[in-house]
């Protein structure tokens, strides 16, 4: 098969199995953020849900709930109780991008090809539809509906609360925006990136290792393939609000050089980056070697991860 064949071979795969597991993943949101009283629960204000709603059922990528069942599935672990952290995990990321448009954050108008949440309401039904997704992401995976013990539970909630807390990704945010008016070194855009973007990444590739009761050992590789992706995610990221434009990408681009945010494609330039993408796919590829062909479609995912257009 010629290179060019391959690569599209690759793309086909990956890209049917992405569509598959947003679509999941999709269904799961829909129902989960319904009108439905939940036991315990005295009222879902209307106004609310629908701005919770404008900001997760909204056509994200839904690339961290793909890791989660995909990862989760290579240790043939329940699809459903995969689906529910999935779900979970995307209930949190939505809650950082409804806050990280924010005005007194990155103040942006438009968010996956729509009026961001605060323009299609306002700042207070943005900050607590921001608040309601992180409360709600931790009832889900508690919940009994999850059908996994008690101890798997315990584990994804207290991972979940580390990637997504101080430590991760508020902590990450927290740091990019003081990276604004001090200018941290190339140690300090990593370990912001780590804790911005990475820790949820990670958190979703070691979450299917918990999910299916995989060895320490295999958890710590699906971890360490989570944080070579994550970084690879961001830097894609940094390099496409330079090369690409707000329709492709459905979010205003140029914000980082006009706000004066350090970021390594602005350290380094763009073939730098490029060069230290395929990297780091390399790395993540190698990480997943000892499950062969069954790690194919993660495998893939590093590559779209890194070359990705939107
Ligand atoms: C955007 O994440 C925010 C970053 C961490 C760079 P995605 O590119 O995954 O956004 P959606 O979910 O597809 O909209
Ligand atoms: C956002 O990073 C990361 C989180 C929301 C945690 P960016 O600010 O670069 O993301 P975009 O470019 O607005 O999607
Ligand atoms: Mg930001
Ligand atoms: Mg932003
Ligand atoms: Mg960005």
């Amino acid at each position: 098969m010629s290179l060019i064949m391959e690569q599209q071979n690759i793309n086909s795969n990956f890209t049917t199995v992405l569509a598959i597991r947003a679509a999941q993943v999709e269904d799961m949101l829909e129902q989960l953020l319904d009108q439905r009283l939940r036991s315990g629960e005295i009222a879902r204000p209307e106004r609310l849900m629908a701005a919770i709603r404008h900001g997760v059922l909204n056509g994200g990528k839904r690339l961290r709930p793909f890791l989660v069942m995909e990862a989760a599935a290579l240790f043939n672990a329940d699809e459903q109780a995969a689906c529910r952290v999935a779900a979970a995990l995307e209930c949190i990321h939505c809650y950082s991008l409804v806050h990280d448009d924010l005005p007194a954050m990155d103040d942006d108008d438009l968010r996956r090809g729509q009026p961001t949440v605060h323009k299609a309401f306002d700042e207070a039904a943005a900050i607590l539809a921001g608040d309601g997704l992180l409360t709600y992401a931790f009832d889900i995976i508690a919940s009994d509906e999850t059908e996994l013990d008690v101890s798997a539970r315990l584990q994804l909630v207290r991972a979940l609360a580390r990637a997504a807390g101080i430590g991760g990704m508020v902590g990450g945010q927290a740091l990019d925006l003081m990276a604004e008016t001090k200018k941290p070194d190339e140690s300090g855009i990593i370990t912001l990136q780590a804790m911005k973007t990475g820790a949820l990444m990670r958190f979703a590739c070691e979450a299917g290792a918990i999910i299916g009761k995989a060895s320490d050992e295999d958890r710590e590789r699906l971890a360490e393939f989570g944080s070579a992706i994550g970084l690879a995610f961001q830097l894609a990221d940094d390099l496409l609000d330079i090369t690409s434009d707000a329709a492709t990408m459905g979010k205003a681009t140029g914000k980082d050089d006009k706000a004066g945010k350090a970021t390594l494609v602005s350290m380094h330039g763009v073939e730098w980056t490029r060069k230290q993408l395929s990297g780091l796919v390399e790395q993540a590829q190698s990480l997943l070697a000892p499950f062969e062909e069954r790690a194919l479609i993660l495998q893939e995912a590093a590559l779209f991860i890194a070359e990705r257009k939107s």
